[in-house]
């Protein structure tokens, strides 16, 4: 009896000597210390209404904030909100697959006041109204590794070789692309509905909050756009990380050819009205034709063609877009730029590379060198306050 307990206990003691394996999933193990910055975590619904069904009264629409403070206090006088891309949801922002310090805790240690969305419909979003909300899968595997976490195999665009910052092979059984994979859930297929919710709920986050920096990621990037146009003076910049409303135009996964290419967001970069001048009812008086050579290297884009209508809601906001050397958005990004600015938006462009920091995918956030992006979003925040 007394000889078996310890047993027990040099067995424990042994296993608490040995190196624990915190990598991918593992790190969820009591063995494996938290990289995150030390914060104060509180959450919040805002916005939504009441909708009346036959059981009762449903709350529709409203927006899930995580509010997060440094433990050592704010020291910063704008807040940070964060936008999560397509498919994942607000956890992106916290710790990386591979358990290194996430993208919140940088801005944490930065003394921001953070706050994650989890879109409507997704997440712990609101997904009552299943009518209009149609759920579609989230990436999967495949499109995962073509197009974020290891592009450099299938070679769709040279820029791809360049690839070196996602940790590990970036494929299917790697435990940190598999933890990384598995932070996609389904996701709705009807922005329409999905912008007029997160329009309305955002403005009411940002009225409660005060103007802050928006930081979005890919698609993400529709709903500071949005909020830029519907409330400008709650919004201090618009920092898009990767930004995935092309003018007119969607490319998916791999698919950076015109053969992968689909029509969208017909109000050149979102689905639902923006204001425009001259003013349009309908997003059918725009007017866009192709330009530019379409290599694989450097995409053709849209551009408005004839009279061309300024954004001038979105312009009252400064707009930047961070784009990484290895990433297909570097193939494309510039038709962001070049259809804000002729439509009269102060769009800045920062190539990481430019910087110094080279090798990222589309997800370079949450890269090796993810406290660097976070440093050059810090440094224009200071720029811009
Ligand atoms: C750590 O765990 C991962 C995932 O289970 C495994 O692939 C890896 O080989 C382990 N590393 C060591 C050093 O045991
Ligand atoms: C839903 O709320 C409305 C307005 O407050 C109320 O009139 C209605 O009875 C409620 N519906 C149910 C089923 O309780
Ligand atoms: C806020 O505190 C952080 C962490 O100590 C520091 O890096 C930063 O420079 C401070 N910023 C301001 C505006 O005081
Ligand atoms: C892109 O992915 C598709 C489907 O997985 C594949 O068939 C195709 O060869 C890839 N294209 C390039 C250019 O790598
Ligand atoms: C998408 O949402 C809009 C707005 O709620 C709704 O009018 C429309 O019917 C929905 N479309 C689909 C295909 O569900
Ligand atoms: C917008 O214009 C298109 C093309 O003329 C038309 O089919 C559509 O019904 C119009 N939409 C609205 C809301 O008026
Ligand atoms: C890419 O194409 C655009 C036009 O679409 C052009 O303005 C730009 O200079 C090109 N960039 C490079 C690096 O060739």
């Amino acid at each position: 009896m007394i000889s078996s307990t310890l047993f027990g206990l040099a067995s424990l003691a042994s296993a608490a000597l040995a190196a624990a394996n915190c990598t991918g999933i593992n790190a969820i193990s009591p063995k494996c210390a938290s990289k995150e910055a030390l914060h104060h975590r509180d959450f919040f619904y805002v916005g939504g209404h009441y909708v009346a069904g036959a059981a009762g009264n449903l709350t529709y629409d409203q927006l899930y904030v995580e509010k997060l403070t440094p433990a050592r206090g704010v020291n910063q006088s704008r807040p940070v909100v964060l936008f999560h891309g397509g498919g994942t949801s607000g956890v992106t922002w916290l710790n990386t697959p591979d358990n290194r310090k996430g993208f919140a805790s940088h801005l944490l240690d930065y003394g921001y006041q953070v706050y994650i969305v989890d879109q409507t419909s997704v997440g712990r979003g609101s997904a009552e109204n299943l009518n209009d909300y149609v759920m579609r899968i989230g990436s999967t595997a495949e499109i995962s590794e073509k197009g974020f976490t290891a592009p450099e195999i299938t070679n769709a665009y040279p820029q791809s070789q360049q690839h070196t910052q996602w940790p590990g092979s970036g494929l299917k059984g790697d435990p940190i692309f598999d933890a990384f994979e598995s932070t996609f859930i389904p996701l709705t297929s009807n922005l329409t509905v999905q912008e007029l919710s997160m329009r309305s709920s955002g403005c009411q986050l940002l009225s409660l909050i005060g103007p802050s920096f928006l930081v979005s990621h890919s698609i993400g990037a529709l709903h500071p756009l949005l909020l830029s146009n519907d409330c400008p003076s709650l919004v201090a910049g618009n920092i898009n990380l990767e930004p995935g409303n092309i003018p007119f135009q969607s490319y998916v996964g791999n698919a950076t050819s015109s053969v992968g290419r689909t029509s969208a967001r017909p109000w050149g970069m979102t689905n639902t009205h923006v204001t425009y001048d001259p003013p349009i009812a309908n997003s059918s008086e725009l007017a866009y034709k192709l330009v530019g050579d379409d290599t694989p290297a450097n995409r053709s884009c849209y551009m408005q063609t004839g009279t061309i209508h300024k954004l001038t809601e979105v312009a009252k906001v400064k707009y930047v877009a961070l784009t990484g050397s290895a990433s297909p958005h570097i193939t494309y990004e510039h038709c962001v730029i070049d259809f804000l600015q002729q439509a009269g938006v102060n769009a800045e462009w920062i190539k990481l590379a430019d910087k110094g920091i080279v090798g990222n995918g589309h997800f370079g956030y949450l890269e090796l060198n993810s406290p660097q992006i976070a440093g050059v979003v810090h440094e224009w925040i200071q720029s811009s306050c």
